[in-house]
């Protein structure tokens, strides 16, 4: 099931990006983090009780988003992140 709003939107051919090395499918110009909630993964890590930590603000400020990429960038906020076609994403707390 998609979690993308559909109706009435006009979106560019869709790309892969490979999150903990599984193909997801995402767009040119959202962001990571669209891509991955929309691809299912919620959950981007722990805090040190073990509790489950989710994306929060969706523009740059609880950090609470923080992925690995494989483009020498390293830890990034997926928030802030354009999505590229065959980006490697890492989320640390992400099966
Ligand atoms: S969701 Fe808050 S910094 Fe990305």
């Amino acid at each position: 099931m998609s979690r993308r709003i559909t109706l009435g939107v006009v979106r560019p051919a869709a790309v892969n990006i490979f999150v903990n090395g599984k193909a997801v499918e995402a767009y040119e110009g959202e962001s990571v983090l669209t891509a991955l909630m929309a691809g299912g993964v919620l959950v981007m890590s722990r805090d040190s009780f073990g509790r489950m930590r989710a994306p929060f603000c969706n523009m740059g400020v609880c950090f609470d988003c923080m992925v690995e990429v494989e483009d020498g960038s390293s830890r990034v906020r997926a928030c802030l992140t354009p999505v590229r076609a065959g980006l490697r994403v890492i989320v640390p707390d992400h099966n």
